[in-house]
C-alpha cells in the first residue's frame, strides 16, 4: 500500500520579510535609525495528514520515499525510544541525513551535543526571533559569509563599527560606506547600523577595556534601538571572525527547552580555512533577551566571559525559569558548529589589523617595522607561522571535508579562493 502524506502549510501566510524597512534618514544618520522585530512568519514545521509536526528542511517529504524510510526507521528505534515515544504518542516523521528527533528538526550539531535535555526539546508554535550582535573592523569577505550563512534566520543583525581603531586611531567608517553605496543591498533591511564615536576612558593605557567597552556599547546601543523584543527571544554575539552554523542557530529559533548560556564549538584556523588547528574554540555566545538583561546586565561581554553564577541575578533568574540552568555548547569537539578563522585576510587586510591592534595583547606585532612588511606576511601565511617565529602543527585539512568553511564561500570558490587554498603554497622562496 502506498502511504500518501498529505502537506499543508501553516494557515500562517508565508509573506514577503515583514520586518520594517525604514527610509534612510534624510541626513544618512543611519546610526539613529530603531528597528522594529516581528514574529518570522515562515512556516518552518509542516503538519502531515498522519497528524505529525515535521520540521519542512529536515524530512525526506517525497511520498514513496517517506513510506520506505518511515519503514526503516521504525525498526531503528531503540526500545528506549520507543518508550518516550508511545509515552508522548509523537509520530515519526521520516528524516533526512544530519536531522534528528521525532520531528526531524534537531541537527547533528545539537544532537551530539551535551545538552543533557535534548530529548524533550519541542518544536515551538511561533519561533523565536534571533538577534545576532558583532562587532566589524574590515572582515568584509567573511561578513558575507555570515549574513549569507544566517541571512534567513536571524531576525536582526546588529553590527557596530566604530571610528577609532581599538588603538585608539581614527579609521574611515568602511563599513557604513558599503551600506550606503549598495553592497548590502541584499540583507541591509536585517542591518541595525551601530555607530561607537568614541574611545572609552583607559582604553589607550589598557587595551582591553577597549576591546570590552565594544562588546558593551554594541549591546547597549543596539538593544535600546530594537522595539518589540521579547524575553525568549535569542541573542548570539560573535567577533566578526566567528560565524556559527546555521543548523545550530536554528535549533535555538525553532525550539523550547534547551539551557543557557549556550556555546559553540568552531572550526579553528588561521590566515585562511586551509591552516586547520587541533580541537575547537568553543565560546559563550547566545542566551535569551531574558537573561541578557536579568544576569548580565544587558551588556554582552558578560556572556562571553562565562561568569554567569558570580552574577547577582543568576540564582534568581534560574529561579524564575524553573529549571536548572547548565551551560552547554552548540558542537562537540569532534563536531564543527560554526567557525572561527583568525586573521583570515590577504596580506593587506593583516597589515591593517596589525596597526589597529589594540594595545594591551603583548607582545603587539603592530609594534616591529619587520613584521609589519607584506613579504614578511605573505611568508607566513605560505608557512602558517606565527609572529613569534614559531611554525605550528596542523592536521591535514582538505576543501571537501565536511564543515571546511561556510557554504556560500565554496559555492563562490573562485572569488575566495585566497581563504580556501594556501595562496602562496608553491611560490618559491
Ligand atoms: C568620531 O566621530 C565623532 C562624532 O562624529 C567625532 O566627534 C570624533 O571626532 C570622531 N573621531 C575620530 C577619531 O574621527
Ligand atoms: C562600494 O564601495 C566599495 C569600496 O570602495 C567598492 O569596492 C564597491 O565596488 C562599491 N560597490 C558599489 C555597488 O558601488
Ligand atoms: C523562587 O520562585 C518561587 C516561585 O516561583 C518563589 O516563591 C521563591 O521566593 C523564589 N526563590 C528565590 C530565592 O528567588
Amino acid at each position: 500500500m502506498k502511504l500518501f502524506i498529505m502537506i499543508f502549510f501553516s494557515s500562517k501566510q508565508v509573506s514577503v520579510d515583514s520586518n520594517v524597512i525604514l527610509p534612510d534618514p534624510p541626513d544618512g544618520k543611519i546610526h539613529e535609525r530603531t528597528f522594529v522585530l516581528r514574529d518570522d512568519p515562515t512556516a518552518f514545521f509542516i503538519h502531515t495528514k498522519s497528524g505529525a509536526v515535521c520540521f519542512r528542511e529536515g524530512t525526506d517529504m517525497t511520498a514513496s520515499a517517506s513510506h520506505r524510510r518511515l519503514l526503516q526507521h521504525r525498526r531503528k528505534i531503540s526500545p528506549k525510544d520507543e518508550a518516550i515515544n508511545a509515552d508522548k504518542k509523537v509520530l515519526q516523521c521520516p528524516c533526512r541525513e544530519g536531522w534528528h528527533g521525532p520531528h526531524c528538526g534537531i541537527p547533528t550539531i545539537v544532537y551530539h551535543s551535551n545538552l543533557p535535555s535534548k530529548s524533550k526539546a519541542t518544536p515551538r508554535k511561533v519561533p523565536r526571533r534571533v538577534i545576532n550582535a558583532i562587532n566589524i573592523n574590515h572582515e568584509f569577505d567573511l561578513l558575507h559569509a555570515r549574513f549569507h550563512e544566517l541571512g534567513d534566520i536571524v531576525d536582526v543583525f546588529l553590527v557596530c563599527e566604530s571610528n577609532f581603531t581599538a588603538y585608539g586611531d581614527s579609521r574611515p567608517l568602511l563599513f557604513r560606506q558599503l551600506i550606503l553605496n549598495g553592497t548590502f543591498d541584499y540583507i541591509k533591511h536585517k542591518i541595525l547600523y551601530v555607530f561607537l564615536d568614541h574611545f572609552p576612558d583607559g582604553g589607550h593605557a589598557d587595551g582591553w577595556i577597549a576591546d570590552d567597552y565594544l562588546r558593551t556599547y554594541l549591546t547597549k546601543n543596539g538593544m535600546s534601538r530594537l522595539e518589540g523584543f521579547k524575553a525568549d527571544d535569542v541573542f548570539v554575539i560573535n567577533d566578526a571572525d566567528e560565524i556559527p552554523a546555521r543548523g545550530g542557530i536554528l535549533f535555538l529559533k525553532l525550539y523550547d527547552g534547551w539551557s543557557e548560556p549556550v556555546g559553540i564549538h568552531m572550526r579553528k584556523s588561521l590566515y585562511g580555512f586551509y591552516w586547520r588547528q587541533f580541537g575547537t574554540l568553543d565560546v559563550l555566545s547566545a542566551c535569551t533577551a531574558a537573561m541578557l538583561f536579568k544576569v548580565y546586565r544587558g551588556d554582552g561581554i558578560y556572556l562571553r566571559r562565562r561568569s554567569y553564577y558570580s552574577m547577582s541575578g543568576f540564582r534568581e533568574y534560574e529561579n524564575s525559569t524553573g529549571r536548572i540552568l547548565v551551560p552547554w555548547a552548540i558542537g562537540s569537539p569532534i563536531h564543527y558548529a560554526g567557525w572561527h578563522c583568525s586573521w583570515c585576510f590577504k596580506p593587506e587586510g593583516i597589515y591593517y589589523k596589525l596597526i589597529s591592534a589594540q594595545n594591551g595583547d603583548f607582545p603587539r606585532w603592530g609594534d616591529y617595522s619587520e613584521k609589519r612588511k607584506i613579504s614578511y606576511i605573505k611568508a607566513l601565511i605560505r608557512t602558517g607561522g606565527w609572529f613569534d617565529g614559531s611554525a605550528p602543527d596542523y592536521p591535514p585539512s582538505d576543501p571537501k571535508e565536511h564543515m571546511y568553511a561556510p557554504k556560500y564561500l565554496l559555492d563562490n570558490y573562485e572569488k575566495y579562493r585566497y581563504l580556501l587554498e594556501n595562496p602562496y603554497a608553491t611560490e618559491k622562496h
